[in-house]
């Protein structure tokens, strides 16, 4: 294997080496994706996907399929026995029966890590060695998805030092900023501006992993100052996060970039997406718009990380 972990739970596994050799992985995908990589022929990937989900889920079939192969996939609880109460540990030890590697998104943080803790019981008993990849577990982590902010950040800039990057959007809730920042905070040179409404600010774990790394941040309520950062990373406010309807409505438009704002700035822009009015669309004809171009740099490198956590 050419990565320290078996499974992907936390973006906190990724050492520097592993994202490096990630990176170059998904570079080559990237270039051969139109050739038969089929270094994955005959192998199954259950994608268990219990929250909505289009770019993670169809990118990771995508890659899957891209490699030689196959999918069983899982959309939503109601055709799932986690409806009849079924825990996710016999759920997840169930597929393994089926699969040669699992992805699940699934609403409860912490999800993520109960569903490897059983893969490595379950292979302890009997040998079994199905790698668990974390999709999104609740408001806590997306690593896929910060793997892949951060092989677009490397094309668009060029580089992964010293950067500015701004965190923007529902800190609080989005688990792509909460991964994304720890890979981040692996590069030399990393500043970050974090903005959000006072009601969303970035977890203190987070903070208190920058500060241990000194690494320098400056928490903002407001877009204006993050619009001059290298990288302006949008998030949608996650409704789904909140009890209060209300406080949802209050927010939901708190920030949102047209293309006038930009001026003459002209930060790479991402998104993870789906976007519900934080970018006009008046931005996505300007050169700089890069989420479009993000969200398929989710194919190549879910290639690396399936043929990688397979041993191919
Ligand atoms: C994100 C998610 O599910 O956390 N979407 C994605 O995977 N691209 C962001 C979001 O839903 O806002």
């Amino acid at each position: 294997m050419n990565v320290s972990f078996r499974h992907l739970v936390s973006a906190s596994q990724v050492t520097r080496p592993d994202a490096d050799f990630l990176m170059q992985r998904a570079a080559e995908m990237e270039k051969n994706i139109n050739d038969s990589i089929d270094v994955l022929r005959w192998k199954i990937l259950a994608s268990l996907f219990y929250e909505p989900s289009t770019r993670t889920r169809f990118s990771f079939e995508a890659a899957m399929r891209r490699l030689g192969g196959q999918v069983l996939t899982a959309d939503g609880f109601q055709f799932s026995s986690l409806i009849k109460g079924e825990s996710i540990e016999d759920n997840t030890v169930v597929m393994a029966g089926y699969a040669d590697v699992i992805t699940m998104r699934h609403p409860a943080n912490g999800s993520a890590k109960q569903a490897a803790d059983a893969l490595d019981l379950h292979r302890q008993r009997t040998g079994s060695e199905v790698p668990f990849i974390n999709a999104g577990d609740g408001n806590n982590e997306h690593p896929t998805q910060a793997l892949l902010d951060l092989y677009t950040i490397q094309k668009e800039c060029g580089r992964l030092d010293n950067l500015h990057v701004a965190l923007t959007g529902d800190l609080k809730n989005g688990r792509t900023v909460h991964s994304l920042a720890h890979l981040l905070s692996m590069y030399e040179g990393m500043r970050f501006t974090l903005a959000s409404p006072q009601q969303l600010k970035m977890p203190e774990h987070v903070l208190d992993e920058l500060r241990a790394k000194n690494i320098p941040f400056e928490e903002v309520d407001a877009l204006e100052p993050a619009i001059d950062a290298d990288v302006l990373y949008m998030t949608r406010v996650q409704k789904e996060r909140f009890e209060q309807p209300e406080e949802y409505e209050r927010l939901k438009h708190a920030f949102v970039l047209k293309a006038a704002d930009l001026g003459d700035r002209k930060p790479v822009i991402m998104h993870p997406l789906p976007r519900v009015g934080e970018i006009a669309t008046d931005v996505d004809p300007l050169p700089n718009a890069a989420y479009f171009r993000q969200a398929q740099n989710g194919v190549p490198v879910r290639m690396a990380i399936l043929a990688t956590l397979l041993g191919k």
